[in-house]
């Protein structure tokens, strides 16, 4: 690591949220794109304080806001969202710490399997899952939005 600082992981607070935002835009180019109206990076904190935001974490280093990760559990599966490294610091474990960390605190609630969902386009983080175990699943992720920016269903 570039700080002798020591890396903690806490639950996310609300005033780490310019901090976090800021991570994500860094991190997730879809949230700079404004086209995608659905993808508001502060509508998605919101969300998770109002729905299990005891699952919400980040990682700290000194003062400074550089990981994060969601998880969520449905009484079935267990999800994992929001994976995300301060740029600067990749490669030295923190990714790691944020998946273990989720995995303990959804394993303590009774979870049987954790799944989760990568762009096809980014063969990197596949190879950083695969590396913590996980496998690619034999399904095809479907998805419909849901709300005000569902998407139109098409006419027969
Ligand atoms: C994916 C991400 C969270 C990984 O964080 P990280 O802190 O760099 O990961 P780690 O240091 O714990 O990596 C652990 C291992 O995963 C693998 N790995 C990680 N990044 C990799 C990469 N870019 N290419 C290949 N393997 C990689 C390596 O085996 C690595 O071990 P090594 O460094 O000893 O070789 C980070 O790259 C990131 O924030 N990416 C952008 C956001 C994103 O796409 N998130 C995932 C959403 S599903």
């Amino acid at each position: 690591m570039t700080t002798s600082a020591t890396l903690s992981i806490r639950r996310f607070d609300a005033s780490d949220t310019d901090a976090v935002v800021a991570l994500w835009q860094q991190a997730f180019p879809e949230y700079r794109d404004a086209t995608r109206p659905q993808r508001n990076p502060r509508l998605s904190i919101a969300n998770k304080l109002a729905t299990q935001p005891e699952l919400f974490f980040v990682a700290v280093l000194g003062e400074r806001i550089v990981g994060t990760v969601m998880g969520g559990y449905d009484g079935h599966r267990g999800w994992l969202y929001s994976l995300a490294v301060d740029e600067s610091l990749r490669r030295h474990g923190i990714g790691t710490r944020l998946v273990e960390y989720v995995e303990q605190a959804l394993t303590e609630l009774g979870c049987p399997k954790l799944n989760l969902q990568v762009l096809s386009a980014k063969a990197e983080v596949r190879a950083f899952y695969e590396a913590l175990g996980y496998r690619t699943d034999a399904v095809i992720s479907l998805g419909k939005r849901l709300g005000e920016l569902a998407d139109p269903v098409p006419a027969d």
